[in-house]
């Protein structure tokens, strides 16, 4: 078997919708002035989910597991692989995909975690696929799952209108026919100050601040460039052009980078999948809950093309070119 390929995706959103104006309301009882339109205007987000004190990513990660398992006709006890990417791990240690593994009720198969930010699930998919060409896995559980309402400082306004709670998945498995085509990762560390958080544990406590710091402008600029490089390395180690791309999934952080990026691979903008509206920036888990509510819409449909491209803290960045 040459090939990975995606047979199920499924997803999850807590349950508690916060509108824009929710939000400027409870931030308004701190001091904090903004707006539904000035959220709307800059970032295209019109609600997000928060999930409950008691809820985390793991929970998030099963409820979408499940979906996935079922679109993909599989249980649990097929699956032999399970990467989680978050950056909001339920603990220190161990991994959330341990802990995912036990909530499924199976035990046994590999299971770990991925850090690399909002770069997450394209970094876990390429690790997963990788797996399954060489024969270490036949039948992955991939999961993008995130709480960045616990991480936000809700005293600084630029940054926590932007972020959102939710989960995504996909089942990838072992294949004859072509799934994943090529993937271009990248990192560079240099710019760990324009987005981190950058609390640690020690000693017992927590030392510096374990809220999400980030300089917005400084990010745009990157994403928008880097995000360009990343779609047409990928295009060329698969030997195609931006003509063969059905839909454009790129991670949901800004509607104005996202559109600027298909604008720079020519794609007409029906053909980008948003859901930044409704979801806002779920960083890990963005891009496999686009993908799911553009598979359960009808919008993808097996045979299509379809380009996914994560940016995030770090720096890093990358894209994944499959057919569906
Ligand atoms: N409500 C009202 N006003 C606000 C708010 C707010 N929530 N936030 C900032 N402002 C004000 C600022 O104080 C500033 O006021 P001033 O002109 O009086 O100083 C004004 O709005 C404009 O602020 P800018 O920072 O210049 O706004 P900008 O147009 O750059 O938009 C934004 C900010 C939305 C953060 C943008 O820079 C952006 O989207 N950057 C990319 C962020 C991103 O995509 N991050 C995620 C990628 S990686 C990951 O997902 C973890």
């Amino acid at each position: 078997t040459p090939f990975s390929r995606i047979t199920g995706t499924g997803s999850f959103l807590p349950p508690r919708r916060v509108t824009n104006d929710d939000l400027a309301q409870e931030l308004a009882a701190r001091g904090i002035e903004t707006s539904d339109q000035w959220i709307i205007e800059r970032t295209g987000i019109r609600a997000r989910h928060f999930a409950a004190p008691d809820v985390s990513s793991s929970d998030l990660g099963l409820e979408a597991a499940k979906h996935a398992l079922e679109a993909a006709g599989r249980s649990a006890a097929d699956i032999d692989l399970i990467i989680v990417a978050t950056s909001t791990p339920d603990m220190v240690f161990p991994s959330s995909a341990a802990i995912l593994q036990h909530k499924l009720g199976i035990a046994g198969c590999a299971a770990f975690d991925v850090q690399a930010v909002c770069s997450g699930f394209v970094y876990a998919l390429t690790v997963a696929d990788a797996m399954i060409r060489t024969g270490s896995a036949k039948c992955a559980l991939v999961v993008g799952a995130e709480v960045f309402s616990r991480i936000l400082d809700f005293n600084d306004r630029t940054t926590c209108v932007l972020f959102g709670d939710g989960a995504g998945a996909v089942i990838l498995e072992a294949s004859n026919e072509p799934g994943i085509l090529a993937s271009d990762l990248h990192a560079d560390g240099k710019h760990v100050g324009i987005l981190c958080v950058p609390g640690h544990v020690a000693g017992g406590e927590v030392l510096g601040k374990p809220l999400l710091h980030m300089d917005g402008q400084a990010v745009f600029k990157l994403a928008v460039r880097v995000l360009e490089e990343a779609a047409r390395a990928t295009l060329a180690k698969a030997g195609k052009t931006e003509a063969d791309i059905d839909w454009l999934i790129p991670h949901q952080a800004n509607i104005r980078i996202m559109e600027g990026t298909a604008k720079k691979l020519k794609l007409a903008r029906d053909k980008l999948i948003v859901t930044v509206d409704e979801h806002g920036n779920t960083s890990a888990a963005s891009i496999p809950l686009a993908l799911d509510a553009a598979v359960r819409s009808g919008k993808v449909k097996k045979g299509d093309t379809l380009m996914l491209e994560g940016v995030g803290g770090g720096f890093t960045w990358g894209a994944v070119l499959l057919t569906y």
